[in-house]
């Protein structure tokens, strides 16, 4: 599990999840099958009450791979939602089409091609969510680019900011991740400080931050 709380508690607050039924299924074993990392069952049911509860229509995702998180939340958006996704790799993106051609949401679910880090600022659009789950020692740049985008109100969500525990005790830190960790170490301190989002971080999975956009935010740098 991802080092963050203690296994009994994980297994048994995902044994407390039914299982997936339909594409979302299939999405999930083609994961399994392939390696590929998508959101755990419990960021799943987090982000459906995030979006079920502030009615949130209008997505902007940060890293696609086969577009299991962009189907589950376009899921929960429902009719006449509009998801934006962005992925820089282009097999994962067509992969990602196919699925989503597959559980006819072609019209709601756009995928862009591209680092984020790149394209971000091509994006147009008002958002009333930005989920990020890409290259966690971007995140900060994420944030810079995208923020704007967000209206005030909107949530901004970045999974994975615990890293297995390594952000937050040095014993777990694994050398060559040093730099993202630090990367990430100064995300959290910024979006836990800055007065404009008001931001939770939560040990769950492996930890996700939700941040709400209080007023347009400024960066100092
Ligand atoms: C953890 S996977 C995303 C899983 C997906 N959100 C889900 O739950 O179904 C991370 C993805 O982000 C993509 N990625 C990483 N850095 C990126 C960047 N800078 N721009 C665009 N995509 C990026 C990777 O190629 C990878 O497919």
């Amino acid at each position: 599990m991802a080092n963050i709380n203690y296994d009994y508690i994980d297994r048994f607050l995902l044994g407390m999840i039914p299982e997936q039924s339909g594409i979302l299924k299939e999405m999930e074993e083609y994961a399994k099958e392939n390696n590929v990392p998508i959101i755990t069952p419990d960021i799943a049911r987090l982000l459906t009450v995030l979006i079920k509860s502030a009615n949130v229509r209008t997505i902007l995702e940060i890293g696609t791979a086969i577009g299991y998180s962009a189907v589950h939340v376009c899921l929960c958006a429902g009719e006449g939602c509009a998801i934006t996704t962005i992925e820089r790799n282009e097999e994962s993106a067509g992969i990602a089409s196919d699925f989503i051609k597959k559980a006819g949401m072609e019209d709601r679910i756009k995928i862009v091609t591209g680092d984020a880090e790149v394209i971000l600022n091509d994006i147009p659009g008002s958002f009333d969510m930005i989920f990020v789950d890409a290259a966690k020692g971007q995140y900060m740049d994420f944030m810079k680019k995208s923020i704007d985008k967000l209206r005030i109100g909107g949530l901004f969500v970045c999974d994975n900011v615990l890293f297995r525990g390594m952000v937050a005790d040095r014993s777990l830190l694994i050398r060559r991740k040093i730099t993202i960790v630090k990367r990430l170490k100064k995300f959290l301190s910024f979006i836990s400080s800055c007065e404009s989002l008001a931001t939770a971080i939560i040990p769950m999975g492996d930890g996700i931050s939700i941040s709400c956009k209080l007023k347009e935010v400024e960066f100092n740098e």
